[in-house]
């Protein structure tokens, strides 16, 4: 895709997903949202202000939200194949303790849903090698691992996602720009079975991409937050380690505190953290507090334990019953699957593949 044609969908995608954001507010029913997480271990405050809160938003005013646990999505990087359950575990508790309510929303593992990755067959042979080496994030691996050494389900990977979207009808993914070719390519899967297969009386509806606007959290150390890279505030840290890590944060030489995202990265993300947790005005915090980043730290501590409490109680209280977490988890996982189920039927109608 040239430069040219990329900004146009960009520009395209930024257009549809602002219409989609009124029409949500207006018609929260008319919305299935599907969005998930691969359980690579604890969530951390980026999940939280990133994606969580809105996902509890979206599931408060009545939009029925579907939250994926990718656990296929891991089998491929994971030198650990034991930990996974208590990942998933892990992640559900994650989920709940932050107001996902399993009453109103469904939490499932795509790994326990046999028919939504059936329908990875159909597919897969609707999307091209050529097309998937295109794919940006595909790319990006394909080169870090020298090409031709990169397994088969990494470099299917966008397909699968496509299942997970298209099994159950979401119409709302909410993604960074960075996931914007996954939708892409979902939205394409869709049509091509539409014309292919069921042509008058499209089955599949093309999701629309919901970009967020939610500030982009830093990693205490000024670079991306990850649970990697160690410089992360995971909601199940407890909050001696929590002000042990704000106190390591990286700042600069500066006698003052100022927002300054462009010039002064650090400190200014310690202050977005502190204002999205207290509500005010990242400016105002930085005024109130005038010179010192200890100052800064201190308070950052402070609000950020406060803001987890809540969460981190229930959180702790999740984890004492795992049978319960796993209980939650399959009620989830049949209630997809019972979709999924359906799907496969009408896929497999609109196929010509039923023989009874
Ligand atoms: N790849 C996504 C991530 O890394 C997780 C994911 C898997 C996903 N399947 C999805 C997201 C389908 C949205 C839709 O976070």
């Amino acid at each position: 895709m040239s430069i040219d044609t990329d900004n146009q969908s960009f520009e395209a995608a930024v257009r549809r997903s602002r219409e989609l954001d009124g029409e949500l507010q207006a018609h929260p029913e008319r919305f299935r949202m599907l969005s998930g997480d691969r359980p690579t271990g604890p969530l951390h405050i980026g999940h939280l202000f990133g994606t969580l809160l809105n996902r509890v938003r979206m599931q408060d005013l009545g939009v029925d939200v579907f939250v994926l646990i990718a656990d296929y999505q891991t089998i491929t990087d994971r030198d650990a194949p034991e930990r996974i359950r208590g990942d998933v575990l892990g992640l559900c508790a994650d989920y709940l303790a932050v107001g996902i309510d399993p009453e109103k929303s469904t939490i499932f593992a795509h790994s326990q849903i046999a028919e939504l990755n059936q329908l990875m067959i159909p597919f897969l042979s609707l999307v091209t090698i050529s097309e998937l080496k295109r794919n940006p994030t595909v790319k990006e691996e394909f080169t870090a691992l020298g090409g031709a050494s990169m397994n088969a389900l990494m470099f299917t990977y966008p397909v699968h996602q496509a299942a997970d979207i298209l099994f159950c009808g979401a119409n709302v993914v909410p993604v960074g720009k960075d996931q914007l070719p996954h939708l892409e390519l979902t939205r394409s899967i869709a049509r091509r079975f539409n014309v292919r297969y069921s042509p008058g009386e499209p089955f599949f509806s093309e999701p629309t991409a919901l970009l967020s606007d939610a500030p982009l959290i830093l990693g205490l150390d000024g670079q991306k937050m990850s649970k990697s890279r160690n410089n992360a505030i995971s909601l199940s840290m407890d909050e001696d380690e929590t002000a042990r890590n704000v106190r390591s944060a990286a700042t600069d030489s500066e006698r003052s505190i100022m927002f300054d995202l462009v010039h002064r990265p650090a400190v200014s993300n310690l202050l977005l953290i502190t204002s999205l947790c207290t509500g005010e005005s990242p400016e105002m915090i930085a005024e109130e507090i005038g010179g010192g980043a200890e100052e800064l730290k201190r308070r950052l501590a402070e609000v950020l334990n406060e803001r987890l409490r809540p969460i981190r109680q229930r959180r702790r209280d999740l984890v004492k019953d795992p049978a319960q977490l796993s209980d939650f988890l399959q009620r989830g996982s049949e209630r997809a699957r019972d979709i999924a189920a359906q799907t496969l039927v009408i896929v497999r109608e609109r196929m010509h593949m039923h023989y009874e």
